[in-house]
Parts: C-alpha cells; sequence; structure tokens
C-alpha cells in the first residue's frame, strides 16, 4: 500500500513575522489553507495513509488538521526535533513507512493538476524513485536535474554552471531503497540532510530513478512574491458564488465568492477575488486577486492584489492597499489628527512599504 508523507515542519525564515506565531503551511491561499491543498492532492491519488512531519508549529497544524478523517484519510504525526533537512525527515519517518512504496510532499507547495498522474505512473513502473521537475528560467536557483536516456543521471542543487534547466519541484516518490541511501549520506554545508544526496546516491548504486514533468504550474509558497502569485493562480480557478449579503450600492464583478456571513455596504469587489465569512466591508473597493480572510473589517480603503488574514482591519486608508500580506488582527488605520506622522507598533522583521 502506497503512503503519503508531508513535510511541515521547518523554519519558515522566508515568511517572517508570519512564522513567529504561525505555521507556514497554514497560510490561507485564497483562504484555504496551503497545506489541505497537498492533503486533497494526496487523497485524490487514491492514498488513504499520510504522514506529516512537524516540528515547533505542531500544536497549530494537529489542531487544524486533526486526524484526517474530513477528507477519508488517516493521518500520524511525526516529530523532528529540529529542520535537519529533507532526507532526515525521510530517516525518521521510516518506522511509519515501513517497507511502503511513497509519495513526499513539501508541505508549503502548490500544484494545480493534483499528483494523480505522477503517482500512476511510479506505481506502473517501480523506479527507485520518481522525481517531479519543470522548466525553470533561472535554474542557479534550484535543485537541477540532468536527463539521460528517459532516467535521471544527475543532480546537482543551485548549479553555478549551466546543466540544464529541469528543477527539481517538491514532490518526490520513493521505494523503500531510499533509507539505505539517507543513512549513506552526510550533512551538507548547511547543516542539512539533503534530499538531492539522498537522490543522488540512489543513482550512484546504479538504481533508476525516473523524471516526470510536471503538466500545469506548480508553486512553492516560502515566500511574500509566491505566496501572491499562488493566492492569483488558485483565485484565477474559482467558481463564483455568493452567500453574503450585499446592499444595493455595492457591487460584485468577475469571479468572486463572498462566504456566509460576510457584508458588504457601498462596495466594489471585482474578481477574481474571496471575501470570508463574516468579513465586513464598507465603503470599500477591492480589487483583483485578493482574499480576504473571516471577520476582516474593510472600511473606507482598497486593497487589490494581496492576502489578509483572520480578524485584521483596515481603515480610512488615503492610498490603495496593494503586494501585501496582512497578518491576524494587525490593524492599520488613518487618523484624522496633528501633527500628520507614522505611527507603527511592528514585530520583529515587519516589512512596510510606502509608495508614492
Ligand atoms: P524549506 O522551505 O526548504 O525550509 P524552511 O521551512 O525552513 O523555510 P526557510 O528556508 O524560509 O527558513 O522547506 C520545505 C518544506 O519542508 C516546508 O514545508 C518545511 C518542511 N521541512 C521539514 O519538515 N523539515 C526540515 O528539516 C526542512 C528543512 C523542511
Amino acid at each position: 500500500m502506497m503512503k503519503g508523507l508531508i513535510l511541515s515542519g521547518g523554519k519558515g525564515t522566508r515568511l517572517r513575522p508570519l512564522t513567529y506565531t504561525s505555521a507556514k503551511q497554514l497560510v490561507p491561499v485564497a483562504n484555504k489553507p496551503v497545506l489541505f491543498y497537498g492533503i486533497e492532492a494526496i487523497a485524490a491519488a487514491g492514498i488513504q495513509e499520510i504522514g506529516i512531519v512537524v516540528g515547533d508549529t505542531q500544536a497549530e497544524i494537529r489542531a487544524a488538521v486533526g486526524d484526517g478523517s474530513r477528507w477519508g484519510v488517516r493521518i500520524t504525526y511525526i516529530e523532528q526535533d529540529a529542520p535537519r533537512g529533507l532526507a532526515h525527515a525521510v530517516k525518521i519517518s521510516e518506522p511509519f513507512l515501513g517497507t511502503s512504496p511513497f509519495v513526499m510532499y513539501l508541505g508549503d507547495n502548490l500544484l494545480n493538476k493534483g499528483i494523480t498522474h505522477f503517482v500512476q505512473e511510479f506505481d506502473r513502473e517501480r523506479p527507485a524513485a520518481q522525481i517531479l521537475l519543470t522548466k525553470v528560467p533561472d535554474p542557479q536557483m534550484f535543485g537541477v536535474a540532468q536527463l539521460k536516456d528517459g532516467r535521471v543521471v544527475r543532480l546537482v542543487e543551485k548549479p553555478k554552471e549551466y546543466i540544464g534547466d529541469l528543477a527539481l519541484v517538491g514532490v518526490y516518490m520513493f521505494g523503500p531503497e531510499v533509507f539505505e541511501s539517507v543513512r549513506r549520506i552526510r550533512p551538507s554545508d548547511r547543516n542539512e540532510l539533503e534530499i538531492t544526496d539522498a537522490i543522488q546516491d540512489l543513482i550512484d548504486r546504479g538504481l533508476t530513478v525516473r523524471p516526470h514533468i510536471v503538466d500545469g504550474w506548480w508553486k512553492d509558497t516560502g515566500k511574500l512574491e509566491d505566496m501572491l502569485e499562488a493566492n492569483r493562480l488558485v483565485l484565477d480557478t474559482i467558481e463564483p458564488r455568493n452567500e453574503g449579503t450585499l446592499d444595493a450600492a455595492s457591487r460584485v464583478e468577475g469571479k468572486v465568492v463572498i462566504e456566509p456571513g460576510a457584508v458588504l455596504e457601498g462596495s466594489v469587489v471585482r474578481g477574481p477575488a474571496v471575501i470570508g465569512k463574516d468579513a465586513r466591508i464598507i465603503r470599500s473597493y477591492i480589487g483583483p486577486f485578493t482574499a480576504i480572510g473571516p471577520g476582516v473589517e474593510i472600511r473606507d480603503s482598497e486593497v487589490e492584489h494581496s492576502i489578509i488574514l483572520e480578524g485584521a482591519s483596515i481603515r480610512d486608508l488615503a492610498n490603495r492597499v496593494t503586494d501585501s500580506l496582512v497578518g491576524r488582527n494587525v490593524r492599520i488605520y488613518r487618523e484624522p489628527i496633528k501633527p500628520s506622522a507614522y505611527r507603527f507598533m511592528l514585530g520583529d522583521n515587519s516589512e512596510v512599504g510606502i509608495r508614492w
């Protein structure tokens, strides 16, 4: 029986300050945690046993995901003491995985076409490993695979010289042969057990590593720009529906989802956009590619191409908010008092950009 392994530990340094208080895999894309898309993709491929590797944020992940019954799967949590690398996550998961072949999925990755074909192909061919690849314009930023006669012959992490433009996507398939390789490799310069080293070791042992080129888009949501892009890509695919309340002065254009309890007064929402449960949009404009979380209040302001998390409020701003990721319960407002000034209360590693 095939199993699933989702990696949901890590540090998430590139998404600070959000990751000080929350797991990056739970940041919502189109109002749904990134991690849930991965669970759904694995469940859709017919896999019912899923292990989730968790670290410091395990309490939050356990609370959000539960036992998996919502997706018809069984979830086992696997604790990783520190982010010691993707291959380390595989190593500590051996007791859960046993001799089953498995798909490994990075919990902050999104694939629009799912992984069903990828899993079926592996099942048919049963190589030692199968990796998912996509063409990228900047291969020096990725792990890159070199192919020959339909096989992977070499993997190079962030190649300085051009060896090809096929980068590794965050989904992999392995047979039990991988455990010997993760035991054989040594930590890299950044002191992690690298999955590329483990796969290279399989190749060096003379075992077959198959490439599979991804169809459709793939996104790693590890940093702000990618998060916004993932949000854009997913919002483009939504089915419009309105379960909220709009007054006569409000207008909705294009693909927009309005969740139950949301209220729009004197506002314009131009999709694709999603307005979360119990959100209040008052005399405001919500522009394309925006996800407004549950309970958010937008008043006398304009927001577009942004992700606004649960309970945040934005009021009376003179300029449009754009390209932004705003955390839970953040308050942004303008006060008509003198002297005029910026006044901030920001967490460590926050970022404020004022464009004019
Ligand atoms: P990364 O995004 O490579 O690492 P990170 O989460 O530490 O982020 P940053 O670089 O911003 O500090 O990890 C990919 C996925 O794998 C992510 O969902 C976290 C998870 N992961 C683990 O579960 N254990 C690990 O040891 C590592 C390195 C990552």
